[in-house]
């Protein structure tokens, strides 16, 4: 895994056991070539909040699906395109990119309802789709950890 740290995070066999088969999926490569926040590109941030799923639920010892909050997490910005190039005809990225990831992703890999929701939800307030699973919420949290997380950064390493 490129973001690999020097330890191995825990949570890595998990991602691997589960989301082996989206991690080497075309459209995973696809998200290496677009960036998310500063220099990250989606496939990092995707990996990484998937990480951070599975961190918290340890951390708050919650039951969760496991295979759903891996797939749900690594699929929740799947929506395949540069975000940072305008075209006319797409809606606005922030409230739009969730249905489009969702649909995307139910397309290539088929989706249970708690992967939907996950995907649908995790932009949650902007979008008023409720996180209805922990594993909803864990992701919203996640998102909005590591995306802070990864804008932070990027602006420090501009100086
Ligand atoms: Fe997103
Ligand atoms: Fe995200």
């Amino acid at each position: 895994m490129k973001h690999r740290l020097k330890h191995k995070s825990y949570g890595e066999n998990t991602l691997r056991q589960y989301g082996g088969n989206i991690l080497r999926s075309h459209g995973m490569a696809q998200e290496k070539r677009f960036l998310q926040h500063g220099t990250v590109s989606v496939y990092e941030h995707s990996v990484a909040v998937a990480l951070m799923c599975l961190q918290l639920a340890r951390l708050l010892h919650l039951r969760t699906n496991t295979r759903s909050l891996v797939r749900g997490a690594l699929l929740h910005d799947y929506f395949l395109y540069d975000w940072h190039i305008k075209e006319k005809d797409r809606p606005l990225h922030g409230t739009h990119h969730a249905r489009r990831a969702m649909a995307n992703a139910q397309r290539d890999f088929g989706l249970n309802h708690i992967e939907k929701n996950m995907i649908l939800a995790h932009m949650f307030p902007l979008n008023l789709t409720l996180p209805r699973y922990r594993e909803s919420v864990l992701l919203c949290a996640a998102d909005k950890i590591c995306a802070a997380r990864e804008t932070w950064q990027g602006v420090f390493r501009k100086r």
